[in-house]
C-alpha cells in the first residue's frame, strides 16, 4: 500500500435529476478495495454522454451501479485487494468502470484495468477505456469489420467516433465518417477517415453509394438512429451490418425490412455498462492483446479536447451537451 491514502475524498454527486448545475462537490469515504479490486488514485476521468443522461435521471442504471457518475478513469494504483496478482502499488493504469469516476479515488475490479500505453500521458489515458471497449466489442466482435471492407461511422468526432475511425483504419478498412460541421469533418480526416461527410450539407447515402460504385457500405456504426435507420438500411451492401450504441434521434421508425431480408443484412446493438465483470474482463483482455500494441506502432493518437477541474463537472457537461467538442472531455481531480 502506498502511503498517504486519506480517509475521505471529494466526489461529484448528482444532487437531484436535472441540468448541469445539479452536479455538486461532496465528501465521501475513500473506499477499501474488496477482493479482486484495486484502489486507484484518479488522475483523470472521461466524461461520457451516458453521464449526462444519468444526471437527467434518464439512464436505466444497471444493478450494482453507484450513484457517483464516471465510466472510466486513469490513475495510479495505491492499494490492491486480496487475490490481485497482476498489478502492484504504483502501477499507472486506466480502467473501465460501472461508475465512481467523478472522484479522487475509486475501487475497480483489477481485470477492468489496462496499462497506460507508453506514448500516452497519464491524464489523456483517462479518456480511453470506455470508447475503446465500446468500439472493440461492437465493431470488431459484434459486426466483425474486416480488412478491405467499407465502414461508415456516424458521429465521427464523438469520443466513440474518433476511436472507431482510427481502429477501422488500423485494421485495414476504408472509412467514411459523418459530422455536423466542416471543422469536425476536417478532424475526421485528420484521424484517418478517407471521406468525411458534413450531414448538414451532404446526403450520406449518396456519398456512400458513390464511394462504393453503387455497391453500398459493409458496416455502419451508429449512435443517431431515428430517421437515419431507413437510410442506413438503404446504404448497406449485400451482407451488410448495422450496429447501434445509442439512438439519439429516436428508437421508433418505419423502415423497409424487405431490404433487410433481400440483402441478408444484420441489425444489432449493445450496451457496455450493464455487462458482467467477466464480460468486461474479456473485452479488456482482447484490447490488451490486439489493440494496445498499436499505440507503440504510432497507429493511434489520443483525442482530448478539453480538461476541467473535477469541481467544474457542470461546465464539462454543458460543453458535452453543446456538441461543440471534438473528441474527449476530461475531469482532473
Ligand atoms: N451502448 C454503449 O455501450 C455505449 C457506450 C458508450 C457510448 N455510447 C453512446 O454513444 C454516443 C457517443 O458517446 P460519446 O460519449 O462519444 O458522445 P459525444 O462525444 O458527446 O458525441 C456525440 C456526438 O454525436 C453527434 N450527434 C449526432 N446526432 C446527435 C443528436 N441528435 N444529439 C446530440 N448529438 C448528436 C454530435 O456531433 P455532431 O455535431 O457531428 O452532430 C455529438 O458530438 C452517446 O450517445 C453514448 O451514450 C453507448
Amino acid at each position: 500500500m502506498l502511503a498517504n491514502i486519506p480517509a475521505t475524498q471529494t466526489v461529484i454527486e448528482i444532487r437531484q435529476s436535472g441540468g448541469p448545475d445539479v452536479l455538486v462537490p461532496a465528501t465521501r469515504p475513500v473506499p477499501e478495495p474488496k477482493a479482486g479490486e484495486v484502489l486507484i488514485r484518479i488522475a483523470a476521468a472521461g466524461v461520457n454522454r451516458a453521464d449526462c443522461l444519468q444526471r437527467m435521471g434518464r439512464y436505466p442504471m444497471p444493478p450494482g451501479a453507484p450513484d457517483i457518475p464516471g465510466l472510466e478513469c486513469s490513475g495510479t494504483i495505491v492499494k490492491c485487494g486480496d487475490g490481485v496478482t497482476q498489478w502492484k502499488d504504483g502501477d499507472e493504469i486506466c480502467a473501465l468502470m460501472i461508475g465512481d469516476g467523478y472522484g479522487e479515488y475509486a475501487a475497480v475490479p483489477a481485470v477492468q484495468c489496462l496499462p497506460v500505453p507508453p506514448s500516452v500521458s497519464l491524464v489523456d489515458a483517462g479518456g480511453l477505456p470506455e470508447t475503446f471497449c465500446t468500439v472493440w466489442t461492437n465493431v470488431f466482435e459484434r459486426i466483425h469489420l474486416k480488412a478491405g471492407e467499407t465502414f461508415l461511422m456516424q458521429g465521427g468526432t464523438s469520443g466513440i467516433g474518433m476511436t472507431a475511425i482510427q481502429l477501422a483504419k488500423a485494421f485495414g478498412a476504408k472509412v467514411l465518417a459523418t459530422a455536423g460541421s466542416d471543422e469536425k469533418c476536417q478532424a475526421c480526416r485528420d484521424y484517418g477517415a478517407d471521406v468525411a461527410i458534413n450531414y448538414h450539407t451532404q446526403d450520406f447515402v449518396a456519398v456512400g453509394k458513390q464511394f462504393t460504385g453503387g455497391r453500398g457500405v459493409d458496416a455502419i456504426f451508429d449512435m443517431v438512429g431515428g430517421d437515419y435507420i431507413p437510410r442506413q438500411i438503404e446504404l448497406l451492401a449485400h451482407e451488410g451490418r448495422l450496429c447501434f450504441v445509442a439512438l439519439m434521434r429516436g428508437a421508433k421508425v418505419e423502415a423497409d425490412f424487405g431490404a433487410v431480408q433481400r440483402k441478408h443484412l444484420t441489425i444489432t446493438g449493445s450496451t457496455l455498462r450493464s455487462r458482467s465483470v467477466e464480460q468486461k474482463a474479456a473485452i479488456i483482455a482482447a484490447l490488451r492483446e490486439k489493440v494496445w500494441p498499436l499505440w507503440n506502432s504510432g497507429k493511434l493518437r489520443t483525442f482530448t479536447y478539453r480538461q476541467y477541474p473535477l469541481a467544474k463537472a457542470s461546465e464539462a457537461h454543458r460543453l458535452m451537451e453543446s456538441s461543440q467538442h471534438i473528441g474527449k472531455i476530461l475531469l482532473v481531480p
